[in-house]
């Protein structure tokens, strides 16, 4: 299906997909449509055998200055409801593959929410971090109150949230909302890095590890132990497992197969 929002290159590095917001004069402001197409683009990419971990970046100015402003104005609060089930944000938030945000210029309200979505956030020196939806007279709807809490703490995430106040790619990186800062020519180029180098890393074994840190947010110790045993010994069940690990005997680079 023609996208107008979003563009997508596979192979960018091998078994690497990049997916570009491309909404520009709007600072990537996320429409309904921008969204679905989005929704749509990650949900191929996911299926696809020759995609093994997924880049989404905006453009040197902004990543995404927040859910469309303009779009939203006038719906009612039941037609919030709808407008939120469309699920887009659920729905990212199941991506079974690494996902990689690269992070350049304004990153705000929405967008912010998206690049939480993702696992990793790798951002250019000078992009700004912020949720500022209560200088609108509404609050960081689409994850933002639960994820930049778990992300920074409580007492950053309510001086953030309740002043709607920008942070630095330094301060968010000191607060362990970003993995890495680089230089602002770099963002690009270091997040396809880093990409390619977790897709030349055994998939099931990434896949697994994904699902099992992500559940240290959703369940309790215990449970959460018994999951990270259960998928540990699981992956012994797999080629690249005997292969990665015979490879090491043998001092030589392993050759995995995703199975
Ligand atoms: C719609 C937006 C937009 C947005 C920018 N634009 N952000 N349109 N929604 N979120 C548009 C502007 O209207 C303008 O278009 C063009 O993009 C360029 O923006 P400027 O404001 O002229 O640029 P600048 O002066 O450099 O200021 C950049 C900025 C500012 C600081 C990022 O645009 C800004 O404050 N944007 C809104 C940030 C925000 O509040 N985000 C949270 C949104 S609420 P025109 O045509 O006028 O020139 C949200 C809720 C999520 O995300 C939860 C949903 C359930």
């Amino acid at each position: 299906m023609p996208m107008d929002f979003v563009k997508v290159t596979k192979a960018a590095k091998p078994y690497v997909a990049l997916v570009e917001l491309n909404r520009p004069k709007e600072l990537n402001a996320l429409n309904s449509q921008l969204l679905h197409e989005l929704r749509n683009a990650m949900q191929e990419l996911d299926r696809d055998e020759a995609v093994r971990a997924i880049v989404i970046t905006g453009n040197a100015r902004a990543f995404a200055a927040g859910a469309d402003i303009k779009e939203m104005a006038d719906k009612t609060a039941v037609e919030m409801m709808t407008y939120k089930q469309s699920g887009v944000w659920g729905d990212l938030k199941k991506i079974a593959k690494p996902v990689v945000a690269a992070v350049s210029g304004f990153c705000l309200g929405g967008g912010c929410e998206l690049a939480m979505t993702c696992d990793i956030i790798v951002a250019a020196e000078s992009a700004q971090f912020g949720q500022p939806e209560i200088k609108l007279g509404i609050l960081p709807g689409a994850g933002g109150t639960q994820r930049l809490t778990h992300a920074v703490g409580k007492a950053r995430a309510m001086d953030l949230i309740l002043t709607g106040r920008f942070f630095s790619a330094a301060e968010a990186e000191r607060w362990g909302l970003v993995s890495r800062i680089v230089p602002d020519d770099t963002y690009l180029a270091e997040a396809l890095h880093l990409a390619e180098t977790i897709a030349q890393m055994p998939p099931v074994a990434v896949r697994l590890a994904k699902e099992s840190v992500n559940a240290a947010f959703e369940l309790p110790l215990t449970e959460g132990l018994q999951l990270e045993t259960k998928n540990a010994a699981l992956l012994f069940s797999t080629e690249d497992q005997k292969e990665g690990m015979k490879a090491f005997v043998e001092k030589r680079k392993a050759n995995f197969v995703g199975k």
